[in-house]
């Protein structure tokens, strides 16, 4: 039986889905879809804060993640999949929210300030060596103005996402703590100058286990060490003989680090990922086994890769049913659910604010 919290969560698109993604949050989604009604957003507007300079790739990154959330085993008949940008709610509301947010709350937010110092050092190392600060103008992707309007805003519209939905609960990871904060905060001050139409949001943490890429470090795109949603079975196969191991055993007699050793502080990737993919008992008695230096790495790689293989197969035999069209057919249908709850919002809000 489905409860009466909303939740609601969005993703900036970012393109095609690695199983850092799957694991951190999509794997969340997919289990909270049968529990609640659930919103799903794809915060196109959210990217344009820090991505404005090239939107060159914007509709294809749309479209390859919605087919990343299908085949991860999100159900359009289960939840509501839609494009922010689809639904000019949002923009309303955020600058409805605006109103009473004080612009000191929102320098104080954490990522507004951290990517702030972000930036400062790129350019003070740029300039120390005496490289042109504007180079990053013409990169596609690359952000350089982010004192910007919009960027300080990202709290505001990301809190008009939830409300628009009366979302109670946002599964996040611990780094998107200080937003929902901001959220509850703008809500509460919304609440107190025109009456209680809002619940304030709380946060769903949910498990996020660590999922490192290839060569052990952050699994991400940008360090070209992602195993992707899409891995045919043939990349697969040579992403995961490709992982990094222990770097002390030259024989499968040399006793094994699984963990971690001074050579190799993160631990073995191949272990790592028995974790996210096998039984709690294989993954105790492989660690015994590569201690006590019983088996190859190789040997090893395989196992894991017929692990991932039944995964990897539901994955891809669900995004083989979808067409192009049928993603089009999934972001029209979801914007039709998702605006005439967010048309009906606004409504609320215009007659408590007495604009109406
Ligand atoms: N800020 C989120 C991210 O970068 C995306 C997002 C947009 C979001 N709107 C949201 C998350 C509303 C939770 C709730 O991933
Ligand atoms: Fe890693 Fe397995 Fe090799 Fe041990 S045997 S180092 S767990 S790949």
């Amino acid at each position: 039986m489905k409860r009466a919290d909303v939740v609601f969560s969005g993703m900036r698109p970012t393109g095609r889905l690695h199983i850092g993604h799957f694991w951190g949050v999509l794997k969340n989604w997919v289990d909270l879809q049968d529990r609640f009604s659930c919103f799903f957003s794809i915060a196109d507007w959210h990217m344009l804060t820090t991505g404005y300079n090239d939107t060159s790739r914007l509709q294809d990154d749309v479209r390859a993640m919605v087919l990343d959330w299908l085949a991860a085993g999100l159900d359009p008949a289960k939840c509501v999949i839609f494009r922010q940008s689809d639904v000019a709610e949002h923009a309303e509301l955020a600058l409805l929210l605006g109103m009473v947010t004080p612009l000191s709350m929102l320098e104080h937010n954490p990522t507004w300030k951290e990517q702030l110092q972000e930036l400062a050092k790129t350019k003070a190392g740029l300039a120390a060596a005496g490289e042109a600060i504007h180079y990053e103008e013409n990169k596609p992707g690359a952000s350089y103005e982010l004192r910007t309007y919009g960027f300080l805003g990202y709290p505001v519209l990301q809190t008009a996402d939830i409300l628009l939905y009366h979302g109670t609960r946002v599964p996040v990871g611990q780094d998107q703590l200080p937003h929902v904060e901001l959220s509850r905060e703008i809500a509460r001050r919304f609440n107190n100058a025109f009456g209680s139409v809002f619940a304030e949001p709380q946060p769903l943490l949910t498990p996020t286990p660590k999922v490192p890429g290839l060569d052990g470090r952050k699994m991400s795109k940008s360090y070209g060490n992602a195993v992707d949603l899409c891995e045919t079975s043939a990349s697969l196969e040579s992403k995961v003989k490709g992982m990094y191991t222990d770097p002390t055993r030259k024989k499968a007699t040399d006793p094994g680090h699984p963990d971690s050793c001074p050579e190799n502080p993160p631990g073995c990737v191949v272990y790592a990922m028995h974790k996210l993919y096998a039984s709690e008992s294989f993954v105790k008695a492989r660690g015994e086994d590569c201690r006590a230096g019983k088996l190859g790495c190789m040997a090893c790689k395989k196992d894991l890769l017929s692990e991932m293989s039944g995964p990897f197969d539901a994955f891809r035999k669900r995004r083989d049913s979808c067409k192009a069209s049928d993603v089009d057919a999934v972001l029209a249908d979801g914007a039709r659910k998702a605006r005439a709850v967010a048309q009906k919002t606004l409504d609320e809000v215009r007659r408590a604010m007495r604009l109406r």
